[in-house]
């Protein structure tokens, strides 16, 4: 139990990486706040969560929208009195599926930007007071192999999370003289759904599970990994290594 009397933040909480990492966090003894828009999704967490014997908080919130956001910190701060995490996990555009970027409409581009970019951008700014004042905090944010090497059809997608990395990289060379450690998680492909063929685009010859990029997260924001900032860890099952074959 590593996070004992910590209090994390975790976007897209709801499913996918988001619920996993909320449970491992919670499983390591924080205090966990999930945010999603799908509130019956998060109540099942949340749930699951106590059931254990658990601290959840979940709360219906769209991270695009920056007044949501504020509001919603204002609750966590009211509940939990402090924030020592921040996981900015809630993410689209991917699993939308892909167009040629010619006939990419702009909305397209509002949409997957304002959630993964300006989403990240106003949940940074809400916690930061209290992790300034309080000299301490670890912010994981979720980028994608899609920002080192790019995928093709998600032209925007990939963009939105090359905005993540450098973003990360500044951010932790801001904070770090604060003690506050940043860092981003490219994972390549990771899946709840079982019956999916394994992908032949990486050496593992798998999926990767939502579980696995949790434990790299929970490693990340726990004191064992103290002196880690500014680093994009990838976990893709040697997806980008190079190519297959000879
Ligand atoms: N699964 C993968 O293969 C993969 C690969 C690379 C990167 N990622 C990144 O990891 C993160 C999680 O991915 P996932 O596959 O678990 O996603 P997911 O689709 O399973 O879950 C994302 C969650 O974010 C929530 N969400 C969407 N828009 C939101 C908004 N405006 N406000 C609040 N919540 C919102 C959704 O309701 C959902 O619960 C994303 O940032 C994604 O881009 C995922």
């Amino acid at each position: 139990m590593d996070l004992v009397d910590k209090c994390a933040i975790i976007s897209g909480a709801a499913n996918g990486i988001g619920q996993a990492t909320a449970l491992k966090l919670a499983a390591e003894g924080a205090k966990v706040a999930l945010l999603d828009i799908k509130s019956g999704e998060l109540e099942a967490v949340a749930k699951a969560i106590r059931d254990n014997g658990g601290t959840a908080l979940p709360l219906v919130v769209d991270v695009s929208q920056g007044a949501e956001v504020k509001n919603a910190v204002a609750e966590v701060l009211a509940a939990f009195g402090q924030i020592d995490i921040l996981v900015n996990n809630a993410g689209v555009g991917w699993r939308q599926g892909g167009k040629p970027f010619k006939d990419v409409p702009e909305e397209t581009w509002e949409w997957i930007m304002n959630v993964n970019v300006k989403g990240t951008f106003h949940l940074v700014q809400a916690v930061l007071d209290n992790m300034l004042e309080r000299r301490t905090g670890k912010i994981i944010n979720l980028a994608s192999i899609a920002a080192c090497v790019g995928i093709p059809k998600l032209a925007v997608y990939s963009a939105s999370k090359g905005a993540i990395v450098s973003f990360t990289k500044a951010l932790a060379m801001e904070l770090g003289p604060s003690n506050i450690n940043v860092n981003c998680i490219s994972p390549g492909l990771i899946t709840t759904q079982e019956h999916l063929t394994a992908t032949t685009g990486n050496f593992l010859g798998r999926w990767g599970r939502p579980g696995e990029v949790a434990e790299l997260i929970a490693f990340l924001v726990s004191e064992r990994a103290s002196y880690i900032t500014g680093v994009d860890y990838l976990i893709d099952g040697g997806r980008v290594i190079g190519p297959r074959g000879v």
